[in-house]
Formats: C-alpha cells, sequence, structure tokens
C-alpha cells in the first residue's frame, strides 16, 4: 500500500516536471506571455496557502484618519504606482509587462482577501513575481495605511483620481528632470543636459 502511494506521488511529480519543461520549450521563459488562467489559478491558490493562518486574520490597528489617507496616498504614488498605476488599476508600463502581470488592485481578486492577507504580501513580497517585499523598509504603520488605502481604491472620487494622477506624473517629471540634469556616457564625461 505504502509502495503504491510512492509510486503515485512519483508518477505525478515527473508529470508535473514534463508539463513545465513542455511548456518552457513551447513558450520559452518570456516574460511577454500571459500565465494560462490554470497556472495563475494553481499560483494564486498556492501564494494565498502559503500565508500563515495567524497573519490572515491581523486586523488593521489604527484607525484611518485623513491625514493616513495623505500620508499612504504620497506613499503609494512614491513606492507603488510605478508598477500598480497611480490609481492601483496596474495599467503601467512596467505592470503589464511583467510576468505574471500585477493584479487590478482594485478588483474582486485583491479586495476579497484579508487586511491581514494585505499586510502579509505587502511586508514580504511574492517570491517569483515582481513583488517586492517592503517589510524592510517601511514601518508596521505605513504598512497598515497602505492595506486601509487599497480597501479605499475602488471607491475612489473621480477628484481624488485625477489628483492621484497628477501628483504621480510631477513626480515622474521630477525624475525625469534629475536623470537629464545629472547623467553622463562614461566614466570620463562630465555630467550635462543635451
Ligand atoms: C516592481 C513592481 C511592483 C512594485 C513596485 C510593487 N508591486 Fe505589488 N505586486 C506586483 C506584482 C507583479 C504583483 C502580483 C504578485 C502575484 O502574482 O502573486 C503584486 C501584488 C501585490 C498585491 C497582491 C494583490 C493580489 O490581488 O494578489 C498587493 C496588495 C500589492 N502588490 C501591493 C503593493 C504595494 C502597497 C506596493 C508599494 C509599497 C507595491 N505593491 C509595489 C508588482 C509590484
Amino acid at each position: 500500500m505504502k509502495r503504491k502511494a510512492i509510486v503515485i506521488v512519483l508518477t505525478l511529480a515527473l508529470a508535473g516536471a514534463t508539463l513545465v519543461i513542455v511548456q518552457m520549450r513551447r513558450h520559452g521563459f518570456s516574460a511577454r506571455e500571459n500565465p494560462s488562467w490554470l497556472e495563475a489559478a494553481i499560483a494564486r491558490r498556492l501564494r494565498n496557502f502559503a500565508i500563515p493562518a495567524s497573519a490572515k486574520k491581523m486586523t488593521n490597528p489604527y484607525p484611518f484618519t485623513d491625514a493616513r489617507w495623505r500620508s499612504a496616498r504620497d506613499h503609494f504614488i512614491a513606492h507603488c504606482a510605478v508598477c500598480h498605476g497611480p490609481d492601483g488599476r496596474g495599467d503601467t508600463p512596467i505592470g503589464r509587462n511583467l510576468y505574471p502581470k500585477v493584479p487590478n488592485l482594485t478588483g474582486a481578486g485583491t479586495q476579497q482577501l484579508t487586511d491581514g492577507e494585505l499586510y502579509y504580501i505587502i511586508s514580504n513580497g511574492v517570491r517569483f513575481t515582481g513583488m517586492p517585499a517592503w517589510g524592510d523598509e517601511d514601518r508596521p504603520e505605513s504598512i497598515w495605511e497602505l492595506v486601509a488605502f487599497i480597501r479605499r481604491l475602488p471607491h475612489l472620487s473621480s477628484e481624488e483620481r485625477e489628483q492621484m494622477e497628477k501628483l504621480f506624473e510631477s513626480r515622474e517629471r521630477g525624475k525625469e528632470g534629475e536623470a537629464i540634469e545629472t547623467h553622463t556616457h562614461g566614466p570620463e564625461a562630465q555630467p550635462h543636459q543635451h
């Protein structure tokens, strides 16, 4: 009986490995493809399954005030919008070209996650995807602010969305300005502008 179980497990593992190799040979390792619905569903289930039960149950200890809203918004624009977009919908040059693509944070998939799951994902990132871990960069308080902020994303007024887009654009323009002011073409070249 035990031997039978081992044979079944080995056969399944071999079949899984063969499937991955066939997929890689057929599609290469380009990030331009979309994961199949099966791959996306399995990856998501595994990820959510790997979040410890104690983390899933965590609740936000901080009340969401206007001051926290502003601080989370500026934080999101500075660290997250480059991939997730200023409105969290993920329609950015990086977001749509990652594998897997960044999810739409206003959609049901994200909004169905518990506060604890959102906190865990933001703190620890998601392995094998573009989602970085922020736990060493940001204080727990500012990660909880981001969790509350993500909950608000589906209900933004059009003025709030516009304001966030403007903040993001002016930040991006600022960065370009900096890059133009300081860039060089080689170790010996002086920094210059074109
Ligand atoms: C370099 C790109 C990148 C940056 C920057 C980034 N993310 Fe992500 N994020 C991703 C990707 C890719 C995923 C999808 C991970 C997956 O498929 O499991 C993701 C997933 C998430 C999720 C899970 C949503 C879901 O439905 O699975 C949350 C929440 C999240 N990010 C929040 C943030 C926050 C908050 C920040 C800023 C502090 C941030 N991200 C910065 C790329 C990024």
